[in-house]
């Protein structure tokens, strides 16, 4: 579990000023769960993200992230919490460092000095988990987005994390890389039991998450599954939030008098509820 009490979270810019990213942030997160974190542009999603594995710590004062019971303020578990929580960020082209993909995913366990045969079985595994197996001798730069995004979460997987966290992961993607990536994160949690923390500012990603939590202005202002989320379209509007096509639609449908349900967010469901 990853337990976040009570984080507050301020930055000092030059000018002497002080932005309060987060206030008073407290969050539960169980493994095996998909959770979707979502908000506007500025609201505290990325300071969060970097707070649950250690990239950023908290001061004194403002509050405590554990996972599994490790305190991140703890110098000595910085190395143990990032290997047990993975990061990917949205540009992969920023990510990716070395020339062939075997290498890059191999990365990781190197810097740990994990064994030759075991590194070399674990690139073999993560890559069949991100749906590229064969691709170890590729040259990362000649990929599609979506492939190196894959890569990318290859690398973070080969380091045998609990959680995987992924910050706007698909914002530079077109939209055939952005469904690859988001199947990969549905399998990775279906089948590998991971637990995925998505971050993003795009709700159309976020329809089939376990648990929504949506933050605006440093605080979480909702925690719950996105049917019951989606059910306040102006709330989320209030908060420069889009709504997704299918729930615009399920909102015209049922002005028009059509009783859909709440929990219809795609568009089988919709058609199926529409034939029966
Ligand atoms: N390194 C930084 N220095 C100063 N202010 C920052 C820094 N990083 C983020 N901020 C500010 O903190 C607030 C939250 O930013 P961020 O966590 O990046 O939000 P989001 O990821 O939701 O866009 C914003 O007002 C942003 O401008
Ligand atoms: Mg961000």
């Amino acid at each position: 579990m990853i337990e976040i009490k009570n984080l507050s979270h301020h930055y000092r810019v030059p000018d002497g000023s002080v932005i309060q990213a987060l206030h008073q942030v407290n969050l539960k997160i169980q493994e095996g769960d998909f959770i979707g974190i979502a908000g506007p542009n500025g609201s505290g999603k990325s300071t969060l993200a970097k707070h649950f594995n250690a990239l950023l710590i908290p001061g004194s004062e403002e509050g405590q992230v554990l996972v599994d019971g490790m305190d991140t303020r703890n110098y000595n578990l910085v190395w143990k919490i990032r290997q047990r929580v993975g990061m990917v960020f949205s540009n992969p082209d920023n990510q990716i460092v070395a020339p062939v993909v075997e290498e890059e995913v191999a990365f990781g366990p190197e810097n740990l000095g994990v064994e030759t045969a075991e590194i070399r079985a674990r690139v073999d595994e993560v890559l069949a988990q991100v749906g590229m197996p064969g691709f170890q001798k590729r040259a990362p730069h000649l990929l599609s987005g979506g492939q190196k995004q894959r890569v990318a979460i290859a690398g973070a997987l080969a380091m045998q994390p609990r959680y995987l966290v992924l910050d706007e992961p698909t914002s530079m993607l077109d939209p055939q890389g952005r469904q690859e990536v988001l199947r990969t994160l549905r399998n990775l949690n279906d089948q590998e039991g991971i637990t995925v923390i998505l971050i993003t500012h795009n709700m159309e990603e976020l329809l089939e998450v376990d648990r929504l939590i949506v933050i605006a202005a440093g605080q979480i202002i909702r925690d719950a599954p996105p049917t019951q989320i989606f059910r306040e379209m102006e709330c989320l509007r209030e908060h420069g939030l889009d709504v997704p096509e299918v729930v615009k639609f399920n909102g015209l449908l049922r002005a028009q008098g059509v009783q859909v349900p709440f929990d219809c967010l795609t568009v089988d469901s919709l058609i199926s509820f529409l034939h029966s």
